[in-house]
């Protein structure tokens, strides 16, 4: 990859995924912001110029159904959801240099002149296509107002996205067996004329551009099939009164596409920075535009025109949800009006709870107004949220896990080696003694400076949040080894040159610390009698002499105890509960809703296969050779729909296997999975890959069978 680590010259902007505005955030959501923030904040450390934007997204049918329902306009029912968000983030120390909603007339402007450039670049084309329609309401039904099938995968698909299943952006006119929501009725199909983007004008470019984007890998890989397949173009128009109007002669009765305007609002939001800060500070053409290649310029030549641009450095945090969308609609959007490129797509595993993803719809999951209520400090799932598991790794919410991490690194780690250092140092100096940094101390701050540095090009919150602990790990070693308490009376110089380290120490740890927990940080500065605020300290205060004076402190966190956790669990298990029943009712009534209508729309139980009646013996069972296996690579094959081919550890030897799990998983989440392996099947080939034993996984969404203890690789499952 062609680019230059960070700091650089250019600005930078981090945005996040924008909120939907039709619902409560959830920690789910905050993943996404939390990370952004703190990615924001990192960069800002390492002394880059960077703009942190964000807006809640206000269109599209999800909006517009609910507003219905609750019998508002849609912009009243968004922008109630607008306000709450813009006071909510700060709860959570995410602290937007901009936010503001892609209803605004900045977006709504700027939205209009990247479809009229798109236009004039000869992007754009009309069709005549199907799509659903209500016979009974007698209306066009776009995106949510549809329920059906995924005609990908086969998993129950909602409008334009497969969120159950696959994952996929959904076409209008691409759901099988549409029914409407509005009447529950079977959708008719109509033709109708609806605008395209052709996608396949941009397909040389997308190859390049995926090469060249950073971030994570699931955002690298999870594209790359699509691009190199045929690109389907994208319908940008749908059949609604809620929206950006279509800028286009004589279509006044159709809008935009949400996810037309909602990405267009990443560059809104810089532009309303701008603005407000002035472009001497800020200049928002410059990160977005300045420097990139020409719209419409030789494609398939283009890496190293991109290569030598001095453009700005786009990263989109987001879930991993949205990858197709910022990765092969985004850049081609930017690319057909002249601007350019992101640099990094940085795309979160899931948050979900219990094993399910959370569910708004179903009250299944743990809501950010919940934790604020709970009285605990913001920067405490902050740290959760970033540094549990890898960044593309979904997870799932508990509290024993979270107090785990609160008592186990905060609290014994972190918040330890700070207090004992600085009630030591203001008891006995009042503040910082005098004395200068010794070698090994600069020495363990200057590699973890560099730690921290390498993990913000490497697009690590986790290894960035991880150089801060292991900093105060070794805090803790160091006291424990010099024991300044033995030092005082006898040796009171070098019980000065001890707790002056230490002081020196715990500041470091206070700039590194400040992206993931900026409240607790700025607490420790304040702790340190440090001028100015933590945030805009950048890396080089980590070896600045801490001469302040100062009192005693209090302690950065406080331990949760058991006894918390069992009533956080109690609740949420509660919460786990109500929301199955609601699923199981939901099923309950489409199994009577569908009994009506159609005889082969089932519910979930319906689908459960009759016990067989043959019996094997026990010596029959124990032919069968199973082993625990832990999934070392997972790659998506080529060419085939379904399968994947896989390393897996068995204990005496790696064995590649074929499974046909490549719409249904992740693949970059798997390595580091325990899983269960037929190992005495025997061989076979499966599109020219040999198989070499099987992955067991349960039913059609090939739910991957596990172990519930810690058996290592090889052990036999009888
Ligand atoms: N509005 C779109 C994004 C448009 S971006 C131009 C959207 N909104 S959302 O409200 O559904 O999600 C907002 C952010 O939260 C997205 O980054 C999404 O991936 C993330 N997540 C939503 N639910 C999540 C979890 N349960 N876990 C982790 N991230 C999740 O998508
Ligand atoms: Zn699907």
């Amino acid at each position: 990859m062609s680019h230059e680590d960070f700091p650089t010259e250019e600005p930078a902007v981090v945005t996040c995924g924008l909120p939907y505005a039709n619902g409560e955030l959830h920690i789910g959501h905050l993943r996404t912001y939390v990370s952004g923030d703190a990615y924001a904040r990192a960069l800002e450390k390492l002394g880059q110029q960077t703009a942190f934007v964000s807006g809640s997204d206000m269109h599209g049918t999800p909006v517009a159904v609910n507003a219905e329902k609750e019998g508002v306009t849609p912009e009243e029912f968004a922008l109630r959801h607008h306000e709450k968000y813009e006071e909510t983030f700060p709860k959570f120390n995410v602290e937007f240099d901009n936010y503001g909603h892609t209803h605004d007339e900045t977006n709504t402007e700027l939205t209009q002149e990247f479809v009229r450039s798109w236009i004039a670049n000869d992007h754009v084309f009309e069709k005549e296509i199907q799509v659903a329609w209500d016979p009974e309401a007698d209306q066009p039904l776009p995106d949510r107002y549809v329920e059906g099938t995924c005609p990908y995968c086969g998993a129950k698909a909602r409008g334009d996205e497969c969120d159950e299943g696959c994952q996929r952006h959904l076409e209008p006119g691409e759901i099988e067996d549409p029914r409407s929501t509005l009447t529950g009725n079977p959708a008719e199909y109509r033709a109708r004329e609806h605008e395209f983007l052709r996608l396949s004008d941009f397909q040389d470019y997308l190859k390049g551009f995926i090469d060249r984007l950073e971030g994570t890998s699931n955002a690298r890989n999870q594209p790359r099939e699509w691009i190199e397949g045929e690109l389907q173009d994208l319908c940008i128009t749908r059949d609604m009164d809620w929206g950006i109007d279509y800028p286009g002669e004589g279509k006044e009765d159709l809008v935009l596409y949400v996810w037309v305007d909602a990405p267009i609002e990443y560059v809104s939001s810089t532009k309303q920075y701008s603005e407000r800060v002035g472009t001497d500070t800020f200049d928002w053409e410059a990160a977005w535009k300045d420097g990139a290649p020409e719209a419409g310029a030789d494609d398939e030549a283009d890496t190293e025109a991109w290569a030598d641009a001095d453009t700005g450095e786009i990263v989109h945090i987001i879930g991993r949800d949205i990858i197709q969308h910022h990765t092969v609609f985004w850049p081609s959007m930017l690319r057909g009006a002249g601007y350019n490129e992101p640099r990094a797509v940085m795309a979160s595993g899931f948050v979900n709870l219990d094993g399910k993803a959370f569910s708004t719809s179903r009250n299944r999951a743990v809501w950010a107004d919940d934790y604020l209520d709970e009285g605990f400090d913001p920067d405490l799932v902050r740290y959760y949220l970033t540094t549990t598991g890898g960044f593309q790794q979904d997870v799932d919410f508990s509290w024993e896990k979270f107090q785990e991490r609160v008592n186990g690194e905060l609290v014994g780690t972190l918040g330890n080696f700070v207090y004992r250092s600085l009630l030591f140092a203001a008891r006995n100096y009042d503040g910082a003694p005098e004395a200068e940094t010794s070698e090994e101390v600069e020495e363990r701050i200057e590699e973890a400076i560099e730690e921290f540095e390498a993990a913000v090009n490497d697009y690590s919150l986790k290894e960035a949040g991880d150089t801060a602990i292991s900093l105060a790990g070794f805090g803790n070693e160091y006291i424990q080894r010099n024991e300044p308490w033995n030092l005082v009376g006898e040796e009171p110089e070098q019980a000065e040159q001890v707790i002056y380290d230490c002081v020196q120490l715990a500041k470091a740890v206070a700039v590194l610390s400040a992206p993931i927990l900026p409240g607790t940080a700025q607490t420790l500065w304040e702790q340190l009698g440090e001028d100015g605020t933590v945030d805009d300290a950048g890396l080089d205060a980590c070896l600045e002499s801490p001469n302040g004076e100062f009192d005693e402190p209090d302690e950065l966190f406080e331990k949760i105890e058991d006894e918390r956790v069992e009533e956080l669990n109690a609740k949420l298990q509660e919460r786990i509960e109500a929301a199955t029943e609601s699923d199981d009712q939901a099923d309950t009534d489409e199994a009577d809703a569908d009994e009506a209508e159609s005889e082969d729309i089932m519910s979930e139980d319906a689908d459960i296969e009759p016990i067989t009646d043959d019996r094997i013996s026990f010596e029959e069972f124990q032919d069968l050779d199973i082993r625990v296996g832990e999934i070392e690579v997972a790659e998506p094959i080529e060419g085939a729909d379904d399968l994947a081919r896989l390393e897996v550890n068995i204990g005496t030897e790696t064995r590649q296997i074929v499974a046909g799990i490549k719409q249904l998983h992740d693949l970059d989440a798997l390595p580091g999975t325990k899983a269960i392996i037929v190992a005495n099947l025997e061989k076979a080939e499966l599109f020219g890959v040999e198989s070499n034993g099987m992955l067991l996984a349960a039913g059609d969404e090939a739910d991957i069978l596990t172990t519930h203890g810690d058996s290592v690789p090889g052990t036999k499952v009888q």
